[in-house]
């Protein structure tokens, strides 16, 4: 298959978990005053799959907290193929300070990103620099504290000018800062991922990653997601990663990393709050716990952390320890 279309069909990818995501919210999952303005319309999805998309988001906002909380406000978030995400906005509404919000994606999909925000007052509204100016190309957008950028991860040539001191996104490599990937390195071949996490841990000084993915996609089941994504003409370049708990905390330690940890999304669901499991477990009637269960033995956070001040991250807990 050549690139183009393998490139085409993991852009896709973006649209089927905006249309997820969308119809969770509507369920009432989490709440997105935002993912409607990237979404039109979502069909309804199986309860496995909200329940899914609920750990995911609930995850990863909890590890970022975390790491709000241990690095002040001046901390940079840097989330590599964002997708139609809405993160920045949902964190603006809940009062969250950070220094400065940067999101990249193949230009294709950054263009159509600026393209909605550019059309909507409400996600305009949140972006306002000091001069009220947003300046938009066709693929970039720069706000104030917030930055959309396109560009090929695999290009480090792409990465270091979008991402690196002195660009347009104004990122300070001597703050503290979390990147964060949400299904994205599995498809980027295991090379460029190891030369994009080399470049970030010897760039930035004291740095954060937040990877959430697939997991023990060597065995049955993840065979058949494998002929899934496959099937829509998606290549897994990233899959070896993806084999092992061991395999995505090497995939760091082994790129200049100090440590890593990895957690399947049955660990992570557990250490969610129970009052909020209670709310979402009523929400819809779930047929199938040992299908949700499969799934969720599918995929992972992970985490890896170099010369950061405090590296403890705790999964049950949003406190600093
Ligand atoms: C499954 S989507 C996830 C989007 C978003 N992170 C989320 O969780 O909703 C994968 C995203 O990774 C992006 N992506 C994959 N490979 C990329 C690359 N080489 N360069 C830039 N973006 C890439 C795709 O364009 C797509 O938006």
């Amino acid at each position: 298959m050549d690139s183009i279309v393998g490139d085409e069909a993991i852009i896709a990818t973006n649209d089927n978990a905006s249309e997820c995501k969308r119809c969770a919210v509507q369920i009432g999952y989490w709440q997105d005053k935002y993912i409607n303005h990237f979404v039109r319309h979502a069909e309804r999805k199986p309860p496995e799959i909200n329940r899914g998309y609920y750990a995911r988001i609930k995850g990863v906002e909890r590890l970022i907290r975390q790491f709000l909380q241990k690095c002040g406000n001046n901390a940079q978030i840097i989330s590599i193929g964002a997708g139609f995400d809405t993160l920045y906005w949902r964190m603006k509404d809940e009062g969250l300070e950070f220094g400065n919000f940067v999101e990249m994606d193949f230009p294709t999909v950054t263009s159509r990103k600026c393209h909605l925000i550019k059309k909507s007052k409400v996600l305009l509204e949140k972006l306002h620099t000091e001069d009220g100016e947003v300046r938009f190309s066709s693929t970039d957008l720069h706000g104030s504290g917030y930055h959309l950028v396109g560009g090929d991860l695999r290009s480090l040539p792409e990465v270091r000018s979008k991402l690196g001191a002195g660009g347009e996104c104004g990122l300070d490599p001597s703050l503290p800062t979390l990147f964060l990937a949400e299904c994205v390195l599995v498809y980027v071949d295991a090379a460029s991922t190891g030369r994009l996490l080399d470049w970030i841990s010897s760039t930035f000084s004291s740095v954060f990653f937040v990877n959430y993915e697939q997991l023990n996609i060597g065995d049955k089941f993840g065979e058949v997601m494998q002929r899934n994504l496959r099937s829509r003409g998606c290549s897994l370049a990233g899959i070896e990663a993806c084999l092992s708990k061991e395999g995505q905390e090497q995939r760091f330690t082994s790129h200049g990393w100090e440590g890593s940890k990895c957690w399947d999304m049955i660990e992570v669901y557990n250490s969610l709050p129970q009052s909020d499991m209670k709310r979402v477990e009523a929400l819809e009637f779930l047929d199938e716990r040992e299908l949700l269960l499969q799934l969720f033995q599918h995929y992972c956070i992970s985490i890896a952390w170099r010369e950061a001040p405090e590296s403890r991250f705790e999964l049950s807990s949003i406190d600093i320890h």
